[in-house]
This record gives C-alpha cells, structure tokens and sequence, in this order.
C-alpha cells in the first residue's frame, strides 16, 4: 500500500504551497521578497547561500516553479513574466535558416509572433493541423521545433501528444506542447512524450485575472536545450517581479479545486448549448460528439478544461446580438479565470468564424451561468 504521509496528494501540496511559511515569524505565508541584491560578508561570500542577486535568485518564483514542476511531473520549471515571454524564449532557440513545425489555428498571438520571427531570421515555418495526423505527417520536414497546442483557442482541437512525440524523434525535432487550456492538473503532457511544457499561467494557473506569467518545464533538465532556456531567460533577463510571483502563488493554492468545479461547469454547459435550438455546434473535447473526445479522453484526467467554444445559428448580427445580452458572462478576452467570460474572437482574429463565441467557464454556480446563456439565447 501506498504510504499517504509521504506521498502528499497535488491538492495537498499546492492547499499549502509545499509546505512553504515565513522562516522568520513562523506565518503560514511565504513572505513577499522585494530586494533586488544581497549582503555579502567580510570573506565576501553571499550572507545566505543561494542569494546574490533576483534575476536568479527569488524564492518565489524558485517556489512556483517547484509546485509548477511537481504537476507537470517534470525535472524542472521556469517562471516567465508572460505566456508570451515563454513563447519566445522557446522560439529563440532555433537558429537561423532552421524550421519550425507549427500547428495552424492555435492562440493568435503565438501564431503572429512565430511568423515575424521566422521571417526576421530565414526559419521556415511550416503550419498545419496537427490534429489531422495524416496531414501533419505529410506536411513534416525534418525540423527543430514541433510545436502544438492542445487543447486549442479558440477551436478546441485536440492533438494525440504521444504520435507527436513519435514523429518528433523522426524528424529530429523537440516536441513543445502549450497546454494553458487544460492546466497542469488534468494533463501531464511529458507523461505522453512531450519534451517540453508551455504555459500562459495568466490563466487558470493564476485563476484570479491579475497576473500575467509564464511557465515552461522540461522532460530532460540536462539537455542542451533546457539549458539554452534557462541561460536566455537568465542573460536576457525575461524574469518574473516578486510581487507576480507572491500572487501567482496565493492563487495556485487553489488551483486542483477551482479546476475541479470549472471542468464541471464547462461540461454541463457543453451539453446544454449542444441541445440548445439556437447552437449550431459546440466545440469541447469532453463532448462524445466531439472529434478529438477519445484521444483528450486519454490525455485528460478529471475533466476538459473550463474553455469552451460555440457557434449561434444565423450571422455575425446573431452572435453580437447574444453576447449584448449576456449578464454574467463579462465580455473579455482570457481565460482560466474563477468569472466566467465570453469573447467574439471574431472582432480580433477575422479568420475566425463571425457566428463563434468562445466561452471561459468559470467558478460561478452553475444554475446561474445556465440561466445567464438562455436569457442570452432568447
Ligand atoms: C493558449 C495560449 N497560449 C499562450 C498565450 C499567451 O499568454 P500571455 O497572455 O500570458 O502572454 C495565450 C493567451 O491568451 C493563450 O491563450
């Protein structure tokens, strides 16, 4: 039998950010470390080891990255100041002339960084549906960087991460899977052969839409890669404040629960805008009607993420007309947030379809959010 005492549950673990307190007063809060720099004493050694100056030395961010790290259940971690910081850091890594196998339709942002980039620096950049295997496997060239998201913003498409990790190897690329829409605690991509982790934790890891960060763990933290991560964000300085780091951590605390409660809701309201007159289609892995619902099935455990996203019957009109009328629902862009949000991508991506709405479902009571979409629907 398992012994409980020494091995502490995620929620365990994260409900008391591992056991962090303040050395000094004994708080059960891990104190907000604002200095920049570090006494040495008179032999000029550092006064506390581990503690010279904070683009390194922070143990916040050391902290996060650790919890962070554990979920993933992976070597190491790091802390970016943005999902977007991450991104790039990851990016830079490839040198010039080089490629990049990227999967089309994921988060804008990334997918209009990455082109800039590779354009700036002669990378070919190849993009395609990776979750239509046989396309992806046709369209792949030998490359640095397999990249996926899954599941993706806004489509909800997901991608099988071992047949990528199969085709990686082949091609003598690094598999890099952004999983900000399912969270490190429902999906442990390096479990499936991923190499590295990605995440925006602006998102449900933070939960509380106060915070921008970043995050990236590997599989291999001696790899020449993770170590070219590790010197870029050090040397080129992309670190996380103090303050980001203290609130990230207050808000993982009660990251399994509140990603517990979302997954519920979002599938509820899956299911009723699926018979809803007024849907034309939803897109949610945890749907059986949906695609990718038996590969999410097994790369998913306890639920399918809060992000969700549907199309109204009728036109763009139709769709402004829904989101006008939605009350609890706020109209902003995010997601992973405990207050659920709605968002016409369409307004800012125009390749999106103009009838789609893409929801982040979050910790309200479900009855409330389920009357909120009706009066909208109406
Ligand atoms: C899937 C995904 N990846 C990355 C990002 C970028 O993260 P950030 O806004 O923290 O830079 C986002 C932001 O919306 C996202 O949705």
């Amino acid at each position: 039998m398992t012994d409980r005492k020494n091995t502490p549950s995620l929620d365990t673990l994260f409900a008391q950010a591992n056991g962090a307190i303040d050395p000094q007063t004994g708080g059960v809060v891990p104190p907000l470390q604002s200095a920049t720099t570090f006494v040495r004493d008179e032999d000029y050694n550092p006064l506390s080891p581990n503690h010279v100056y904070a683009r390194d030395d922070n143990d916040l961010t050391r902290l996060g990255e650790e919890m962070l790290a554990q979920a993933e259940h992976a070597e190491d971690g790091l802390l970016l100041p943005s999902g977007m910081a991450a991104i790039a850091t990851v990016m830079r890594t490839v040198p010039n002339g080089g490629r990049i196998i990227m999967q089309s339709g994921i988060y804008w942002g990334a997918t209009k960084w990455t082109r800039d980039f590779c354009a700036r620096r002669d990378i070919d950049l190849i993009e395609v549906d990776c979750s239509d295997l046989k396309a992806l496997q046709e369209a792949a060239k030998p490359a640095q960087i397999l990249w996926i998201e899954t599941p993706s913003n806004p489509y909800l498409k997901t991608v099988d991460i071992a047949a990528c990790s199969t085709l990686a190897r082949e091609l003598g690329a690094t598999l890099v899977v952004d999983s900000t829409a399912a969270s490190p605690v429902i999906s442990q991509p390096l479990d499936h052969g991923a190499d590295i982790v990605m995440h925006s934790a602006t998102k449900g890891i933070n939960g509380h839409s106060d915070v921008l960060a970043g995050f990236l763990a590997c599989k291999d933290a001696q790899s020449t890669l993770w170590q070219s991560l590790k010197t870029d964000r050090h040397d080129a300085g992309a670190v996380m404040g103090s303050f980001e780091a203290w609130l990230l951590i207050r808000g993982m605390r009660t990251l399994p629960l509140r990603m517990e409660r979302m997954c519920t809701n979002a599938l509820v309201i899956a299911k009723h805008l699926e018979q809803h007159p007024q849907v034309e289609t939803v897109l949610y892995p945890g749907l059986d009607s949906n695609p990718g619902h038996e590969i999410a099935s097994r790369q998913m455990t306890g639920g399918f993420g809060s992000l969700l996203s549907f199309r109204v019957k009728g036109s763009r009109e139709n769709a402004l007309k829904v989101v006008g009328k939605m009350g609890l629902f706020k109209r902003a862009t995010s997601l992973g947030g405990v207050e659920s949000l709605v968002e016409h991508r369409h307004t800012i991506e125009d390749t999106v379809p103009d009838n789609l709405l893409r929801l982040s479902i979050g910790i309200e009571n479900i009855a409330d959010l389920i009357a909120d979409l009706n009066q909208s629907l109406t």
